[in-house]
């Protein structure tokens, strides 16, 4: 059975494309390198296009069996500076992708989806039931796709699998690959950055949330326990199992929440060095806690959360010292 990994020269579609091709499935990827890493593709068939290139990609289509799809614009601030960007690509690509896919015959798709979807939640941990109601552009976009899946089960019998992310995060444990993003926003390489001596200090986005040390707390979800759900996700959709009416959405999380004063301690236990940090505003739109309720991975997918915060860092502190070693 082959898979096409669309967005495959990313950050969790690379890791994703490596646990696929470990449980026996043949990968291909496709990317158009625009935060992505051809390093990050090494040892794969990667066919450079974009999602809305449907004569680039109805050939490659033509040639799988299921389709997940991780492309996308993923920086939120980004996206309130700049939603059209957003919805082009996360709305207007992506659409024209599951059309040629429905085109093609595909009717298994995987969809890279984010606890954005659900904005401010009212009650922690996170359901799949909870409301959804993103609160900046990229929330929106990936909810809007979320619902054309819906509407596409419904209509065409096209079956799908909605993961929602909360915070990715590590790295492959075998030191092959890890995360790589231009800007990086993400809080444990920017920690892993600042406890180094050349790396720039960390800003902490608010110390007065209604937290027990008064930072953010979000949910960790290491690199590799995402692939292996993904993989899970496929398996389900093979299964030919009708739960949820052909689209299911599933929160990938570990159920247990990290403040971000945590983190800093779970960084200098591994580095054994200072993070370097200056506390500031909080930023509009940041939720006090984003936690996921798990128990859904569990019950349908047969899928929990293997690996810690500290694997998560050790793994990301590995990753970063080969990356900036050069090699
Ligand atoms: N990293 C996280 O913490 C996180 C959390 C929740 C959801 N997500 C979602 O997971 C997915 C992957 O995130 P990531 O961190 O790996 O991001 P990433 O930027 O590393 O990977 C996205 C990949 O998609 C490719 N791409 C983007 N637009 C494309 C297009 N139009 N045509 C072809 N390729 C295109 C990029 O080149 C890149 O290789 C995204 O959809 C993101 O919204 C990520």
């Amino acid at each position: 059975m082959t898979i096409l990994v669309v967005g495959g020269a990313g950050y969790v579609g690379s890791h994703a494309a490596r646990s696929l091709r470990h449980s026996g499935y043949k990968v291909v990827l496709y990317d158009n390198l625009s935060t992505g890493f051809r390093r990050l593709a090494q040892g794969f068939e990667l066919v450079e296009g974009d999602i809305a290139d449907e004569a680039k990609l109805r050939p490659v289509l033509a040639s799988v069996d299921a389709v997940m799809h991780f492309a996308g614009h993923a920086y939120v601030g980004e996206s309130v500076e700049n939603p059209r960007k957003y919805f082009r690509n996360n709305v207007l690509g992506a659409l024209s992708l599951l059309n040629s896919a429905l085109d093609t015959g595909i009717r298994r798709f995987v969809f890279s989806s984010t606890c954005a979807v659900y904005g401010i939640p009212e009650q922690i941990p996170i359901t799949e039931q909870a409301p959804r109601e993103p609160v900046n552009p990229y929330g929106a976009s990936k909810l809007f796709f979320e619902n054309a899946l819906e509407a596409y089960s419904r209509a065409y019998g096209l079956r799908s699998v909605r993961l929602r992310y909360f915070n990715a995060a590590g790295a492959d444990e075998r030191g092959e690959i890890g995360e790589l993003h231009d800007p990086e926003t993400h809080l444990i390489p920017l920690a892993l950055a600042a406890s180094t001596e050349s790396g720039p200090e960390l800003q902490i986005h608010g110390s007065d949330y209604a937290t027990p040390d008064g930072t953010c707390i979000r949910d960790y979800i290491h690199v590799n326990d995402l692939a292996d759900a993904h993989v899970r996700a496929l398996q389900y959709l093979e299964r030919g199992d009708e739960k949820d009416g052909g689209s299911l959405a599933i929160n990938l999380g570990t159920g247990r929440g990290h403040s971000v004063l945590e983190v800093m301690q779970a960084v200098e236990n591994v580095t054994g060095q200072s993070v370097r940090r200056k506390m500031g505003l909080r930023r509009p739109g940041d939720p006090p806690v984003l936690v996921a309720d798990p128990a859904k991975a569990q019950t349908v997918l047969g899928w929990t959360a293997k690996r810690s915060l500290a694997d998560i860092v050790s793994s990301a502190w590995t990753w970063m010292q080969k990356t900036s070693s050069g090699s």
